[in-house]
């Protein structure tokens, strides 16, 4: 689900297919073309009272527009590694908020693509599309199942992997940013836990960012952000 003319529009930019919109009558003056383009990818366009539109939804409409999409096949993990230099693996990250916040800053910081673990929340999930300003349509990603079975494969096409976690072991991140390496895949682990002994025991480095003040540890969209924008290429 795109919700707001931003993110169906970002969503169509990136090629993504319309199965219907639903637009809030007074924002219909000014989105004509939107509308014309909706409708030129053969989706029906519905219009009506916000009011009626919420009590169909069940939810606030955010800036009275919201299109369906046709959920998209997603690509082989092989073809989302072809030329990318710094990938992101969610490892079973359940919130929606968190998902999305992180797709928006590989997006804004240049990261090139994301894998999610079989466990992980779905980045098409209206929440996480909200939250990523619509990125997660444009951001190259794939599930990569199984995990961390999985990580070989990543490992094979060049990446080294570098698990984001805390403790004894590991290196602090300006260390590693200091000589990185040409392709790094950064996994990231679950809100509660972290991530899994089997994760820690297979990638190629730990990482951690340094932590100050008595916090133990960083939101996993923070440290995401934190680690991509010292990697950044
Ligand atoms: C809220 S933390 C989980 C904390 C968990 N208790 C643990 O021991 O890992 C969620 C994820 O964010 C990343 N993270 C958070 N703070 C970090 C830090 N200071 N250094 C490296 N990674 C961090 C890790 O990938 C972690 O698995």
């Amino acid at each position: 689900m795109a919700e707001s003319e931003k993110v169906i529009r970002r969503a169509m930019r990136a090629g993504h297919r319309p199965r219907s919109m639903v637009l809030a009558q007074n924002w219909r003056p000014s989105l004509d073309d939107l509308v014309a383009d909706v409708q030129a990818a053969g989706a029906p366009v519905f219009t009506g009272p916000i009011d009626l539109i919420e009590s169909i939804t069940g939810f606030h409409v955010h800036r009275g527009a919201i299109a369906a999409m046709h959920r998209p096949e997603l690509p082989p993990v092989a073809q989302v590694l072809e030329n990318a230099r710094r990938v992101v693996v969610l490892e079973n990250i359940v919130d929606h908020t968190n998902v999305g916040a992180i797709f928006r800053s590989v997006a804004g910081i240049g990261a090139d693509a994301v894998l999610v673990t079989p466990r992980c929340a779905d980045p098409f999930y209206r929440r996480a599309v909200r939250v990523s300003m619509g990125t997660v349509f444009q951001v190259p990603w794939t599930r990569i199942d199984p995990w961390p079975g999985g990580m070989k494969q990543v490992q094979d096409a060049g990446f080294q992997v570098a698990a984001l976690a805390l403790g004894p072991g590991a290196v602090s991140l300006d260390e590693f940013a200091a000589s990185a390496p040409e392709k790094v895949a950064l996994v990231l682990g679950t809100e509660g836990d972290g991530l899994s002994r089997v994760t820690l025991e297979h990638a190629d480095r730990a990482v951690t960012i340094p932590m100050a003040g008595g916090v133990d540890s960083l939101n996993v969209a923070a440290a995401a952000a934190v680690a991509m924008w010292a990697l950044r290429v």
